[in-house]
């Protein structure tokens, strides 16, 4: 038998779970020994379904020169813990949110909802990833309050230095054959160019600090961002929670709540048009508005139309995130010939962070590092169902289990050009899976067969369905 692959999994979110799960399948059909190891910088599995119901602060960087800023935590720690907020509801159906070979517990509700006060859904879902980590056995693959720091080439492999989240000082080195960068994509918090915004006064936070409505004790909001989490914030701020009012928080219910948009004349591309007669009667309460201009002097926020909207107190940038490897340095080879991150036109970037809206230099399936596939990232892709979709590309074994890494050459197995950029879609999504999917040998398992058209349809029907079981 050959000597051990030595695999490093960064990262014990759902990614980097069915990594590890998909890894030693692959590795026990071809026969090959691996040696699997986890860094996982919390103290559990699980990733951002760990509610933390404390953020703290967010710090707002906007850099002088007129690039892209970002949130951190005081200190410009990375990140808070977790961008996820008490009242969340997941937004695909559980059947086809779950990995292929673990559904949900029986009578798990299509958007799972326990029913009973209090609603914990990321609970749940963080209760079957914790299931699934146990399970499978990876518990006893993972360094937990590990953080990877820094992993530099070395041979063909890596050496990986890693710190303790303890005791900051001690530091390990680790030499690995491959790395699956599984540190999920919500770790950079974006915050967009907007001239003047030192003059804003009032106060501002990235929607990955927003818990629940009660604690944002502001009478007029402005939610910037047309996606799930900004329509997920103005719902709940205007009263569409799932659960109803607490009593706390009518007596912070803002009096007015502006969204907006970066295109007024369009939908919203993932949720209900509060314009539209036929949503829910809270919306109304909604006050669409185009993108901001700029901030003035006296610190009143000016839209692009010309519109002045005076006296907002609060800011909620509810505009995404960006990309960011920070264990790999952009001066080191083989990222200084062939960037991860580049700024461009076209890119929304933050310098100082070295993160970007979407990563270079990567093969057609947005999965192995082109110029080192000894490296690889899962669950890139935006618009696609997280679970399943990362669970096959840990799968795909034409590469890194099989081949020694180093002998995969992207002519060996081209994906199809179909979906070109970062935001996938159903459709996209169905031919990456097909394309992929073709690459596994048959299976016994029926969960590893072609996804059935029942999957799909559900996929497709997501906005419908929850529309019918939610309201919104
Ligand atoms: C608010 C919100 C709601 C969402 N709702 C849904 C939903 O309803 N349905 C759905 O399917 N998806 C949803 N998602 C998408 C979600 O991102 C995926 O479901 C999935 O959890 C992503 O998993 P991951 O493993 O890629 O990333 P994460 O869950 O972020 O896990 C990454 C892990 O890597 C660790 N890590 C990072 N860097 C390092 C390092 N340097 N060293 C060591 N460890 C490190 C982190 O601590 C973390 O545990 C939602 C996302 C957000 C933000
Ligand atoms: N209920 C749920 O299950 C749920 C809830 C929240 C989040 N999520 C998931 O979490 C992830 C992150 O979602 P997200 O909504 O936080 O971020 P996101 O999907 O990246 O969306 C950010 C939005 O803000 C817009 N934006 C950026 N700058 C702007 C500006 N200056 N003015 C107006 N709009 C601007 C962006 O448009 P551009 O792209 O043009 O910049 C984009 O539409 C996704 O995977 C999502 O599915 C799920
Ligand atoms: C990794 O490379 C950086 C330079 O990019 C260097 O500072 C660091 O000491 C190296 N670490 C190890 C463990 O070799
Ligand atoms: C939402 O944002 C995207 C990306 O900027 C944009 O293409 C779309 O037109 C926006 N939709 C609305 C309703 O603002
Ligand atoms: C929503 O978010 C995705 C990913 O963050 C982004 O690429 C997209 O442009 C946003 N808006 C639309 C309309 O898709
Ligand atoms: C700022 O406020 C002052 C005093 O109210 C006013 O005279 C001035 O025109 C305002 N400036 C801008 C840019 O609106």
């Amino acid at each position: 038998m050959a000597p051990a692959l030595r695999i490093a999994v960064v990262g014990a979110g759902s990614a980097g779970l069915a990594a590890a799960q998909q890894c030693r399948a692959v590795a026990r059909t071809h026969n090959q020994a691996i040696d699997l190891v986890i860094f996982e910088r919390r103290s559990s599995v699980g990733g951002l379904w760990q509610y933390e119901n404390d953020p703290g602060v967010c710090d707002i960087h906007v850099p002088p020169h007129g690039t892209a800023g970002y949130a951190t935590r005081p200190g410009g720690h990375p990140m808070c813990r977790s961008a996820m907020y008490e009242d969340l509801r997941t937004n695909i159906p559980s059947p086809v949110m779950q990995f292929r070979d673990t559904p949900f517990p029986p009578g798990t509700a299509m958007f799972p909802i326990r029913g009973m006060w209090p609603l914990l859904t990321a609970a749940e879902v963080l209760a079957y990833l914790e299931r699934f980590a146990h399970t499978q056995d990876l518990l006893p693959l993972v360094h937990f309050d590990t953080e990877v720091m820094q992993a530099n080439k070395s041979g063909r492999g890596w050496r990986i230095t890693t710190r303790s989240c303890q005791s900051p000082q001690a530091s390990c080195t680790w030499e690995v054959d491959c790395i699956v960068a599984a540190q999920g994509r919500c770790n950079a918090p974006y915050i967009p160019v907007i001239p003047g915004l030192h003059h804003f006064h009032g106060r501002q936070m990235h929607s990955a600090w927003y818990r629940y409505p009660d604690d944002l004790k502001a009478r007029r909001v402005l939610i910037v961002g047309n996606n799930s989490s900004g329509a997920d914030i103005a719902r709940e701020l205007c009263g569409g929670s799932v659960r109803s009012w607490s009593s706390k928080s009518e007596s912070w219910a803002p009096e007015r709540v502006y969204q907006s948009y970066a295109n007024v004349d369009q939908p919203p591309p993932l949720d209900y048009d509060p314009r539209d007669p036929a949503s829910p009667a809270w919306c109304r309460q909604i006050d669409v508005v185009g993108p901001i201009h700029h901030i003035d002097q006296n610190g009143t926020i000016v839209l692009q139309n010309g519109e002045h909207l005076p006296h907002i107190d609060l800011i909620v940038w509810a505009t995404g995130f960006m990309y960011q490897v920070p264990f790999l340095a952009p001066d080191q080879a083989p990222m200084s010939k062939a960037p991860l991150v580049v700024q461009d036109d076209h890119t929304r970037a933050a310098p100082d962070i070295q993160a970007a809206s979407v990563l270079h230099n990567l093969d057609d399936w947005m999965l192995f590092y082109k110029s080192d596939p000894s490296l690889c990232f899962l669950g890139l892709p935006n618009r696609i169902v997280p679970f399943p979709l990362t669970q096959l590309q840990a799968s795909d074994p034409q590469r890194w289990v099989v081949q020694a890494p180093g002998a995969y050459t992207e002519e060996a197995a081209p994906g199809p050009d179909v979906w070109g950029d970062f935001t996938m879609g159903a459709e996209a999504e169905a031919a990456y899976v097909a394309a992929l999917q073709s690459l596994l040998p048959p299976s016994q398992d029926p969960a590893w067969g072609p996804l059935p058209a029942s999957w799909h349809t559900l996929r497709r029907q997501g906005k419908t369905l929850r529309r019918e079981h939610l309201g919104y």
